[in-house]
């Protein structure tokens, strides 16, 4: 009988070298983040700070951007902080100079920062509108434009990872989100064009989907307004957020960060235009 799992190359498979292995590492990048000041984009700055990069690291809360970088030095990294709202492009433009001051280049960009609000469409308030479409749709698009400007005019033609970060809302239509959910389909969609214009500078541009994912984004959901936690609320959402999942599971901020680094590094170098959906199985494309 014929063992269709193991091919006669495969049963002489070598194992990987090290220089494969080590193509996970951010070892003398520079990786700016946004929406680094806590949640997902915080852990991806200790991520990829512990893979060896050198981080920039943005958002509007400033004591949260000190915050991260006490805890990237903690694991031996060193970041840059720059104040930024990603939503006025003269700050991201900002944004990039500093980056380029402080190192001369930029090697991957990860456009995390993001807000959500609710409400039904009929009561969506122009402010809402411009808000959520001005830091989810609008800060990506300016973060991505002044990476990618920068990673092509690299006299050493290093190319670059750009990292733009969707949502399973985006995926998935619900109830109140359509504000949310339009943006972060429109996210998607930009990361395909962008990755057929930049591609043949060598710059790929990909994108995560995060699935429910304990942040501050979510935590809002069962904190009350004097900033204590309702347990019971917390616990009634997180089952009701694991139960979509087949793994019966919800996400941490590093299962989100590990697959921003495999998208930062040369691991992924073949890798581009696409959506890496860490999401528990909730949604499958
Ligand atoms: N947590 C989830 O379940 C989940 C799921 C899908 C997608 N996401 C996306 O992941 C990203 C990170 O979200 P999170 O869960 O870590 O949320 P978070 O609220 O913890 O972090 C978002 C960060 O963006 C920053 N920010 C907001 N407006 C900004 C602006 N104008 N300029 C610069 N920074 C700004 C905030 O200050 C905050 O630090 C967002 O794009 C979010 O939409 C989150």
């Amino acid at each position: 009988m014929t063992d269709h799992n193991t091919s006669a190359s495969d049963a002489s498979r070598p194992a990987l070298a090290p220089e494969l292995i080590e193509q996970f590492s951010l070892a003398g990048r520079i990786a700016v983040i946004t929406g680094a000041a806590g949640g997902i984009g915080r852990q991806a700055a200790i991520t990829f700070a512990q893979a060896g990069a050198d981080v920039v690291i943005a958002d509007v809360g400033v004591e949260g951007l000190r915050g991260t970088a006490e805890l990237v030095a903690a694991v031996g990294g060193s970041a840059t902080v720059v104040p930024t709202d990603v939503s006025n492009r003269d700050s991201v433009e900002a944004l990039a100079a500093a980056a380029l001051d402080a190192h001369g280049r930029i090697d991957v960009w990860a456009n995390v920062a993001g807000i959500i609000r609710y409400a039904p469409i009929t009561e969506v308030t122009p402010d809402d509108l411009a808000a959520i479409v001005g830091v989810n749709q609008f800060g990506t698009y300016w973060g991505l434009a002044a990476a990618a400007r920068i990673m092509a005019a690299d006299p050493g033609k290093r190319g670059g990872s750009i990292i733009n970060i969707t949502s399973a809302g985006g995926d998935m239509p619900a109830p109140t989100l359509s504000v949310y959910a339009m943006t972060k389909a429109a996210v998607a969609h930009l990361t395909r064009c962008a990755a057929v214009e930049f591609g043949p500078s060598g710059i790929r541009v990909n994108a995560v989907a995060p699935g429910f994912t304990d942040t501050p984004m979510v935590q809002r959901n069962w904190t009350r307004a004097d900033g204590s936690i309702d347990e019971e609320a917390r616990a009634r959402f997180m089952g009701m957020r694991a139960a979509q999942s087949p793994l019966g599971t919800t996400a941490e901020p590093e299962d989100q960060s590990l697959a921003m680094l495999y998208l930062a590094s040369d691991a992924s170098k073949f890798v581009t235009g696409q959506i890496l959906r860490p999401n528990g199985g909730v949604y499958m494309a």
